[in-house]
């Protein structure tokens, strides 16, 4: 079906447009078009507002001086949608739960139509989101470190990234420069007063290093004084060797992601993610074994072929190797992922039922701490990060909810600072995704990031 958004004027377009996408994920909308199935339009008065869909027509006064909610309302209404989310179409749902300060399962349903359960997870998370910005001190950031490597492209990932193959010449030389620009970064950080609470090595696969090379960057870090959560993703266990492993838990390491996103062989093979079920589970064993103090396993619903009791066999292996952190993500259909396959049609309900599977197997035991989305995801489902025994990733709240400041060193990197007074993002600075240019261009950008953090240290 088509469905044709009509109005005059660009005013809260934007919003009821991706709206209506997720009420209608398999029709497409298309903005004043002709010769659509069915039409919306809408008006906004002084005290109410009118949409119109399909023939029926519906007016509500204007809520809480709000006329883009109000008009999602509405829309809600006149389409009788039922999304988990309700008219919710932001990528941060914390920060509506962090809008109020009691009853939040109550008002996140009536104000914006979310289900219980959705609103009971929202609010855990602001309630993390709450705690850890309280614990802050003034002067706070991590350290992001991005190795933008992987052996093979997994066909779903639209992550910036170059491929281990045509690149395994270039690393040694991306290497040279990142360590250049850690130093340099490292320097003006401790010049500038500021503590760092986390660092992160992500990626693509930072494993994907030889050990001598993790070895250099993670002598380069220990030159300088680090802090107790610092992350490592060894993502594909088809990159880990013991001793790698090993290398990262004498450099003091505390949290490794080993990610098996499925453990269903056949789906493996689909998604061409070139490790193997066994890989997997021999990898995490090996990180058991070592002892690091938490390890996170990624998980995908709704993956290309997979059905319900797919995802029920890959969360309930996950399970019973109890990893303190188990991260569940909704599969993204990303245009710059090479996973366009519009014949796949997991349908929102069968991904609706993963969710509901994992948060019943989940919850007695985890509890949710950081919840994201993302527009390309079956009806924007979500990405929950579960965590055991009270102890969240700290990084992962203050990047993905915005809680504190992050300092991003290599290609690709985003360094994003958070006001430490009204708790906002106020400066931003990405830097070039091409490993060549990135090593081309250092020695003008390293001054610039340095000038970047000098000028607004005093504000984070
Ligand atoms: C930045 S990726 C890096 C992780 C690591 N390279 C790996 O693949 O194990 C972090 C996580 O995002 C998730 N992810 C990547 N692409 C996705 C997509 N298109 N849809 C949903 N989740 C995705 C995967 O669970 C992945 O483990
Ligand atoms: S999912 Fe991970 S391993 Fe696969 S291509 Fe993306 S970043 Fe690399």
């Amino acid at each position: 079906m088509v469905i044709n958004l009509k109005n005059e004027t660009e005013a809260y377009r934007y919003g009821i447009y991706h709206l209506l996408k997720m009420i209608f994920p398999y029709d497409t909308v298309v903005v004043n078009g002709e010769n659509a199935d069915a039409e919306l339009s809408y008006t906004v008065g002084e005290n109410t507002v009118t949409v119109c869909f399909d023939g029926k027509l519906w007016e509500e006064p204007i809520l809480r001086e709000d006329v883009l909610l109000t008009l999602k309302r509405t829309v809600y209404r006149v389409t009788d949608a039922k999304l988990p989310f309700g008219v919710l179409t932001g990528v941060r749902p914390s920060q509506t739960a962090l809008k109020f300060r009691q009853d939040i399962v109550k008002h996140l349903g009536e104000v914006y139509f979310v289900s219980p359960k959705k609103a009971e997870v929202m609010e855990q998370c602001a309630g993390r989101v709450h705690s850890v910005r309280q614990s802050l001190f003034r002067g706070s950031v991590s350290l992001y470190i991005h190795i933008p490597f992987c052996p093979s492209r997994c066909k779903y990932c639209s992550f910036t990234l170059a491929y281990l193959k045509p690149y395994s010449q270039l690393i040694d030389g991306y290497l040279e420069a990142l360590l250049t620009e850690l130093r340099g970064v490292l320097e003006t950080i401790s010049e500038c007063g500021l503590k760092l609470t986390s660092v992160y090595i992500g990626g693509g696969t930072p494993t994907v290093l030889t050990e001598a090379q993790l070895e250099r960057l993670l002598q380069t870090l220990n030159a300088f004084s680090m802090p107790q959560e610092f992350t490592v993703e060894a993502g594909r266990a088809d990159t880990v060797t013991e001793a790698k492993l090993r290398l990262l838990k004498e450099y003091g390491v505390s949290r490794v992601s080993i990610n098996p996103q499925t453990l269903n062989q056949k789906t493996l093979e689909t998604i061409g993610r070139r490790h193997t079920v066994e890989e997997f589970y021999r990898a995490y064993e090996i990180c058991r074994k070592i002892g690091f103090e938490t390890i996170n396993t990624d998980l995908i619903a709704g993956l290309t072929g997979e059905t319900f009791l797919d995802f029920k066999h890959s969360l309930d292996g996950v399970i019973s190797l109890a990893p303190e952190h188990i991260t569940v993500h909704t599969l993204c259909k990303k245009r710059t992922s090479g996973l366009i396959d519009t014949s796949d049609r997991t349908t929102a309900e069968e991904v609706e039922k993963m969710w509901e599977y994992a948060y019943q197997m989940l919850l007695p035991v985890y509890e949710p701490y950081y919840i994201y989305r993302q527009k390309e995801a079956v009806s924007s489902m979500e990405n929950v990060g579960f965590m055991k025994n009270g102890k969240e990733c700290m990084y992962n709240i203050f990047m993905m909810e915005e809680a504190s400041s992050v300092i991003a060193v290599g290609a690709g990197g985003t360094s994003k600072l958070i006001d430490f007074t009204d708790k906002k993002p106020f400066a931003k600075l990405r830097t070039d995704k091409q490993p060549e240019r990135y090593i081309r261009d250092l020695d003008l950008t390293l001054p610039k990031k340095q000038a970047f953090i000098r000028e607004n240290c005093h504000r984070i």
